[in-house]
């Protein structure tokens, strides 16, 4: 996807989100899979109670819809309030497998106020498929999505 139109995106989310669109991480889902070649899965979770909880989501079902902090690369993107960006899943001894086809996988905290409340998690098939551009592109998607997550967030 071509940086100016990363920026469209950027420029339309933020007027849909001033205006209160109704479930909109869900469209964010479906709409980052479908610009995106990619991004197979693309998922938010939401802290709930110390556990990551599965918000919305498009691509495959997952069976893991809750996982405990400290389990995979979604919790190493919390605990240490920064992005993940794994290029290679199976070199990585705290990946917590879901798709047997992932090869790469990148997590970006969704923050309220410095603290990581939640996250964005891309699951892709090919390897070392998310560069600086995609983190660039998924903070301010975050930073977009970040007053609907904490809507959902449960300290
Ligand atoms: N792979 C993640 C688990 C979530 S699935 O990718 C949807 C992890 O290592 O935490």
């Amino acid at each position: 996807m071509a940086e100016g139109d990363k920026e469209t995106y950027l420029e339309k989310l933020e007027s849909r989100v001033n205006s209160n669109e109704s479930n909109l991480l869900a469209s964010i889902c479906d709409e980052l899979k479908q610009m995106i070649p990619s991004y197979n899965w693309v998922g938010f979770y939401i802290l709930n109670k110390g556990k990551l909880m599965l918000d919305s989501f498009a691509g495959e079902k997952t069976e893991h819809e809750q996982i405990s902090l400290g389990d995979g690369l979604c919790s190493m993107a919390i605990v240490t309030n920064a992005i993940v960006n794994e290029p290679d899943v199976k070199s990585n001894g705290e990946y917590l497998a879901c798709f047997p086809s992932t090869s790469s996988e990148i997590v970006v905290p969704v923050r309220n106020n410095g603290k990581a409340i939640g996250e964005i998690d891309i699951d892709s098939d090919a390897k070392n498929a998310f560069g600086k551009d995609d983190e660039v592109f998924l903070e301010k998607v975050a930073e977009l999505a970040s007053g609907i997550v904490f809507e959902k967030y449960v300290e």
